[in-house]
């Protein structure tokens, strides 16, 4: 399944060093060419004769100890995807500042191939604020993070920082490089609440975090999508993605007419103001002269507009955040906008919705519903990712088209 591929193993220095060896294996067997780079941290817990045997080509170590002048480079050009297993805290920290400390993360920081991270340590140092803050920045910028578990560590102590079991972490390269349903799609997504100005400095804005809409945009580019990200977030985004930084409804709204005709697939997870202030001051206003009075007038409701000029190889996606009646006002919102799916959340229910980093919603197609339970961003982009690609098999060919990346 994996033949013709080309997979740069990075291993660090912990203890599960040594299960990097099974995961080699799994690779190799699997038909991949695999590439061993070693920290000097991993050369204390395994001997590079170990992993050299197993894999397609010597151990590396250095950015000096080779032919090749330029090393780092070409293992990050020529990769078709890098995963890290064992990943530790120096590691990550290395890669998420861009520190090129040793040969490994320079090939990370050298390469625009999918890069899946597997980080493992104690307890105390994966739960460290410094260490989830990095793992926060790496899956921001489109890494694919494979969480640590509960069990047993080195000395004994049981707690969260096990490292993945060596299915999971094959089955994530298999899917990362297996699927590519996207292939030159042309997808625009829309993320984060807009800030309405109320005067030069006040806004009113909404709970929104974009953490739902980046999560979409990065899984649709790596399966291969070129996406371009309409954001109000602050968030980080992967390099492979086009983003247009706006604020307010009426710039979103601008952003779309200029990009929207040309994609394929647009996803409207924005949470737009349904309201704005009338003539917003251009100064600040001073408290001294009393409360102003607010005066509001309802802002375009772009995903009405977009749905009606939607053309027929388009696949419009809209979200619907829902305090009852979820699947029955999802479906009428599917039907009045004319949308191919619509993706429902009960923002009332725990862990749902704005700002959390988990989610559950309930996806609304014309051909029926499907509910994807609490789970994180990253699971829920997938689902729905599947379903636009679902979507996207079921249109008449001449409607689905392809556009060639290279126009
Ligand atoms: N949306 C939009 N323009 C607006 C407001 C919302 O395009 N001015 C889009 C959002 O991006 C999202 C969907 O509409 O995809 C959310 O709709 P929601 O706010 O849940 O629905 P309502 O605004 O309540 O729509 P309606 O009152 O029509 O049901």
């Amino acid at each position: 399944m994996l033949s013709g591929k080309r997979i740069v193993l990075g291993v660090s220095g912990g203890i599960a060093a040594y299960k990097s060896v099974e995961l080699c294996r799994r690779l190799v067997d699997a038909g991949a060419h695999v590439t061993p780079v070693m920290t000097a941290g991993a050369e204390h817990f395994i001997g590079r004769t170990t992993l050299s045997a197993l894999a397609s080509e010597p151990v590396r170590t250095s950015l000096w100890d080779g032919p090749d002048p330029i090393p780092h480079t070409t293992l990050g050009q020529q990769a078709d995807l890098i995963v890290v297993a064992p990943a530790t805290a120096r590691v990550i920290a290395a890669y998420a500042h861009g520190l090129s400390t040793d040969l490994l993360t320079n090939a990370l920081i050298a390469t625009r191939a999918p890069v899946i991270v597997c980080p493992a340590m104690h307890t105390e140092m994966w739960e460290h604020a410094a260490v989830q803050a990095n793992i926060r920045t790496l899956r921001e910028r489109g890494v694919i993070i494979v969480d640590p578990e509960e069990g047993r560590l080195a000395g004994g102590d049981i707690g969260k920082g096990r490292l993945a079991n060596i299915d999971s972490i094959a089955d994530v390269v298999h899917r990362t490089l297996a699927i590519r349903d996207l292939e030159g799609v042309k997808v625009l997504v829309t993320a984060g609440g807009t800030r309405e100005p109320i005067d030069a400095v006040r806004v009113i804005a909404n709970r929104s975090s974009g953490k739902q809409g980046h999560a979409i945009a990065a899984e649709c580019s790596r399966r291969g999508a070129m996406v371009t990200l309409v954001t109000t977030s602050h968030l980080d985004h992967p390099s492979s993605i086009e983003r247009v930084d706006v604020e307010t409804a009426a710039q979103m709204q601008q952003a779309l007419d200029v990009h929207a005709a040309a994609h394929d697939v647009i996803i409207m997870s924005a949470a737009v103001a349904d309201f704005r202030p009338v003539n917003p001051a251009g100064e600040k206003l001073k408290k001294d002269r009393g409360a102003p009075e607010l005066l509001l007038e309802p802002t375009p409701d772009l995903l009405l507009h977009l749905g009606a000029a939607k053309q027929p190889h388009q696949v419009l996606v809209g979200f619907a955040a829902e305090t009852s009646n979820l699947a029955e006002n999802a479906r009428s919102k599917l039907v009045r906008k004319n949308l191919d799916l619509v993706v429902a959340n009960d923002v009332s229910a725990e862990g749902v919705g704005f700002s959390h980093d988990t989610n559950a919603v309930t996806l609304v197609a014309a051909d029926g519903d499907r509910t994807i339970g609490l789970c994180s961003k990253a699971k829920i982009a997938e689902a729905v990712v599947d379903e636009i690609a679902k979507i996207r098999l079921a249109m008449r060919p001449a409607d689905a088209r392809r556009v060639d990346p290279t126009t």
